[in-house]
């Protein structure tokens, strides 16, 4: 188990953040609604974090002068992406309490690592193998069958750095695609639907979660997410029991996503239903941005206080809730949204849409009948 350094901001101190996406910004708004200020590293100048907190630094993640004076400014330390390099922790773990743990990133940066750890808990996964050439590949296929998902093990998202093989394909090309020599070779899952489960953890080891929110893809990318998923409360219950005992296992702080695939066991002889984990997230998620505007306290506010050593809120949904990403030229319809009745609009003032950039979100909420 990892050990997490132990933390008690008061309001008024100051939160480092790594990243300065959107998903840093709106760690940072949240953060200065609860009075803790934010200070935000990242190498890119145009970072949409940067408007909306005094403090940057805008510098390389490998730049260690930099990363020792975000350090000395700062009094813990957080990050909106689990691809920080292990160097980049480790210069600042040596200085401020980085949380999560760094640990944690070696688990969730690879997917190997992470497949193995949810496989060691107990729960379903789609059948891996490990590939490292064309010769592993075919080994994994005559074990896993076909059609089958190739994933490079590191710095895949939106889709990217994967493939699906299916009978016939050229295995040769397909590895010379993918541009790698770690991969993973995983069954492909005919799911009935994909959901996530948003969970937080403090460092005494109070869970929450969030309800099931299902998750609707297009290119890869997520489009929209609705809360609560339709599915069974057996099913439910499942689902964040699974995220609640990977957020436990890991001795994790803060904000965790894990993705799922809601499977029907023994589709032919009409089983019920089951959830196999696909992905785990180390930080605030896409498939929960809803609880912005439509939860009583939202994944942001429950990783601002994990990490500040302050209670969790207990999240209580405030109806049926729609959250719509707007991806890369939709964006140009947000005067639209803003007559929409009801709806919430989020624009991260990013600079030129570009296709498959998320440039903002819009959250519905049906509120429940009393
Ligand atoms: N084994 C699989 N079987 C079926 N679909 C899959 C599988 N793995 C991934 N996918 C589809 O591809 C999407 C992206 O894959 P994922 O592993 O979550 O990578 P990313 O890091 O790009 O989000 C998933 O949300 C799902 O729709
Ligand atoms: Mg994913």
């Amino acid at each position: 188990m990892t050990a997490s350094p132990q933390v008690k901001l008061k309001p008024g101190d100051t939160i480092g953040i790594l990243g300065g996406g959107q998903l840093g910004r709106m760690l940072a708004m949240a953060a200065a609604r609860l009075g803790l200020r934010c200070q935000v590293f990242s190498p890119d100048p145009d970072s949409p974090a940067f408007d909306v907190v005094l403090n940057a630094t805008c510098a390389e993640y490998a730049d260690v002068e930099a990363l020792e004076l975000f350090a000395n400014d700062v009094d813990v330390i957080t990050y909106e992406f689990e691809n920080v390099p292990a160097a980049t922790a480790m210069v600042l773990a040596a200085r401020r309490p980085v949380l999560p743990a760094q640990k944690i990133l070696e688990t969730t940066q690879d997917r190997l690592i992470e497949k193995d750890f949810v496989k060691r808990l107990g729960i379903g996964t789609a059948d891996y193998a490990d590939v490292s050439s064309v010769e592993s590949l075919r080994a994994a296929i005559a074990k896993i069958g076909l059609p089958a998902v190739i994933k490079t093990r590191r710095f895949g998202y939106d889709g990217k750095g994967q493939a699906i093989i299916r009978q016939g394909d050229d295995l040769a090309k397909v590895w010379e695609d993918l541009g790698t020599r770690s991969a993973i070779l995983e069954a492909f899952i005919p799911f009935e639907r994909e959901i996530s489960v948003i969970a937080a953890r403090a460092a005494d080891g109070q869970v929450e979660s969030f309800d099931v929110t299902e998750n609707e893809h297009r290119d890869h990318i997520l489009r929209i997410s609705r809360a609560p998923a339709q599915i069974s409360e057996a099913l439910a219950a499942q689902a964040r029991g699974i995220a609640e005992q990977i957020a436990t296992a890991l001795n994790y702080v803060g904000v965790l996503a894990v993705e799922m695939f809601v499977v029907q066991e023994n589709a032919d002889q009409s089983g019920s239903p089951k959830v196999l984990v696909n992905e785990i997230a180390p930080r605030v998620h896409n498939s929960g941005h809803w609880t912005l505007d439509g939860a009583s306290v939202s994944q942001f506010e429950q990783h601002i206080r994990a990490i500040a050593g302050w209670p969790l809120g207990k999240p209580v949904r405030h109806g049926e809730v729609t959250m719509t990403n707007l991806i890369g030229d939709d964006i140009l319809g947000y005067e639209r949204w803003l007559t929409v009745p009801g709806a919430t609009v989020h624009l991260y003032g990013k600079g030129a849409p570009k296709p498959g950039r998320k440039m903002g979100h819009v959250t519905e909420v049906t509120p429940a009948r009393k």
